[in-house]
């Protein structure tokens, strides 16, 4: 797809605060850490719209960003970041429950992990709780960078068995653009398809 436009929308502390919903959303969510904004800016080839850093937790906000005046990215805070007091987590998880449960423009969820490590329990409810509410999740193995080619399939067969996955992940690198194409094959599909048509992956 060809972005013309990408613009930063609104950061959201509470579900009070998420634009209203007109324009179809995909959301990113997965671990601290793992690549979700790093994962938004390769897509759109925009270095920084979505701020990104090697400390995790840097996302603590629902981001909106606005694409051709059509669709928007949402990108989610991370989980699993340990170093955050309870409260803090619990704030993010309502945030983050509360969007993906409520938001009725949300067309499919992108849920990345790291491929180079094993799923841990958080992942694995992660990804029982996105089916168990319904929503369409495409699971995206990132920095395949860092690994060799000779190891992805047996780190792909690791990840979907592990997360019972009915597909395999999408191999991805946010700093190469691996996986590119083929992810937007499937977010084109998301973002185009009318309201309704999407509950299903
Ligand atoms: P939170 O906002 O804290 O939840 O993190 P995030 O998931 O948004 O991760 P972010 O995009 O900030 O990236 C975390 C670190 O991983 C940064 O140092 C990125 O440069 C690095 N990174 C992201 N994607 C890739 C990738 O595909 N390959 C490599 N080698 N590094 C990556
Ligand atoms: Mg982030």
């Amino acid at each position: 797809m060809k972005i013309v436009s990408a613009d930063f929308v609104q950061s959201a502390v509470s579900p009070r605060r998420f634009p209203p919903p007109l324009l179809p959303e995909v959301a990113f969510a997965g671990k601290s850490n793992v690549g979700k904004s790093s994962l938004i800016n390769s897509l759109l080839n925009r270095k920084g719209l979505a701020k990104t850093s090697s400390v995790p937790g840097k996302t603590q906000m629902v981001n909106f960003f606005r694409l051709n005046e059509a669709f928007q990215f949402v990108d989610l805070p991370g989980y699993g970041f340990a170093q955050a007091p309870r409260t803090v987590r619990d704030t993010w998880e309502r945030l983050v429950t509360s969007y993906l449960l409520d938001r009725a423009v949300l067309r499919g969820v992108v849920m990345i992990v790291d491929v180079r490590h094993d799923p841990g329990p958080l992942d694995r409810q992660m990804k029982a709780w996105l089916d168990g509410a319904g929503l369409s999740t495409l699971v995206v193995a990132n920095k395949v960078d860092k690994i060799g080619k000779a190891r992805l399939n047996a780190h792909l067969d690791r990840l979907a068995s592990a997360l019972s996955l009915s597909e395999p992940a999408l191999a991805y690198s946010s700093r190469t653009g691996a996986g590119r194409v083929q992810l937007w094959q499937r977010l084109d599909r998301w973002v185009s398809a009318p309201p309704g048509q999407c509950s299903a992956s």
